[in-house]
């Protein structure tokens, strides 16, 4: 049985599958509660919460599964640091207790892999039948990053963001209109109110938004404070005046998330060009996005590629993912390196799988 703990953020995981990727078991504790009336994460309380969650969720395993433990993983990197800690101290007694091997695991690499993996009644992709090299879009709270992934550890970092990532700023455009944190979803509820938009890119209302860094020049950057800023300057020209009616608002977000789409499409569609690709992927939080999914789909069928997404519910940081990812590495034959906690962490960055 393979087992993986996850700690890298807000919410504490604990998954186990067999060594065919099929989910035995999945526990996750949410803080969003816990943060909410602070408007985001607070790191250390986040890290107190792992501390006194992770040994409350291992009572809940069924020790018939616990008991048939031969690898273990750990989130080590990136995240908030008394976070990663919290799990890899954990993990490290949980080892020395089994008597197995610890992994260190890196949570971009869990997203970048989660879009074939198994469930409790599917097995998931083996490696020979995943389709390298792809290009991976990793779209959530905390990264904005574009990957060519080649192979299970080969993984180039083709751009990322200079600023907010896309979650981010969304988190923050939901705080500037009101509607709580994290915001993404609740601005696609509101998004869907504006008349036609089942597809971003069918957008039509009085906003004009800019889409960021849609020109060549710019490579594979991706900005989204500018985008942000347009956003509160239209928030409070309108408070100046009369403030905005809730189709406005409806209007506004669409709009936002018509150029979300826009950007994020611009550089998928120039590296499929460039890389000649079959297959692209989705991960993250803000790929559990249903404009960004329609979107995406519609354009790489018009581009004769493949488009894999994970599920809605393995897009939010989850250990599942995590535990796949042990399998995948297992199944290529990887030994466990000496590790420690690092918060930041990009696959493909120099010396990222040394
Ligand atoms: O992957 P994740 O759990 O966190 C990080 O690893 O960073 O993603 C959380 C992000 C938040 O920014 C949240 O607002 C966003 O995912 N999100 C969405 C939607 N649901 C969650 N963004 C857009 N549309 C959604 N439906
Ligand atoms: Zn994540």
């Amino acid at each position: 049985m393979i087992c993986a703990v996850e700690t890298s953020f807000d919410e504490s995981g604990i998954a186990l599958c067999d060594s065919s990727g099929r989910m035995q078991a999945s526990l996750l504790s949410s803080q969003v509660e816990l943060h909410a009336p602070y408007g985001g994460c607070v790191p250390e309380l986040a890290a107190r919460t792992h501390l006194s969650d992770l040994p409350q969720l291992w009572g809940k395993l069924d020790p018939a599964l616990t008991g048939d433990l031969s690898h273990l993983g750990v989130t080590s990197g990136p995240g908030l640091p008394g976070c990663l800690l919290a799990g890899v101290n954990f993990c490290r007694g949980l080892a020395a207790h089994y008597d197995i091997p610890l992994y260190g695991l890196n949570h971009l690499q869990g997203h970048i892999f989660s879009p074939f993996m198994g469930t409790a009644e599917t097995p998931g992709l083996g490696l020979a039948e995943i389709t390298f090299p792809h290009v991976a879009l990793l779209i959530s709270g905390g990264h904005t990053e574009l990957f060519l992934v080649r192979g299970i550890e080969d993984i180039a970092l083709l751009g990322q963001t200079q600023d907010d990532a896309v979650g981010e700023m969304l988190d923050k455009v939901s705080a500037m209109l009101g509607l709580g944190y994290p915001g993404g979803a609740s601005l696609e509820k509101l998004a869907r109110e504006h008349p036609g938009m089942s597809d971003a890119a069918d957008y039509a209302g009085e906003f004009e938004l800019p889409v960021p860094m849609r020109s060549r020049k710019y490579g594979y950057k991706f900005s989204y404070s500018g985008l942000k800023t347009a956003v509160r300057n239209k928030i409070r020209n309108a408070d100046d005046g009369a403030a905005y009616t809730e189709a406005q608002r409806a209007s506004l977000v669409a709009a936002l998330f018509s150029s979300v789409v826009e950007s994020l499409w611009f550089k998928m569609e120039r590296s499929v060009e460039e890389h000649a690709v079959q297959l692209i992927t989705l991960s993250g939080g803000v790929a559990i996005n249903g404009f960004i999914r329609t979107a995406f789909a519609r354009r790489a069928a018009g581009l004769g590629v493949q488009l894999a997404v994970p599920q809605p519910r393995h897009c939010l940081d989850n250990a599942e993912m995590m535990a796949w990812l042990l399998r995948l590495k297992l199944e290529a034959g990887i030994a466990p390196l000496p590790f420690d906690a690092r918060s930041n962490w990009v696959p493909g960055e120099a010396g990222w799988n040394v």
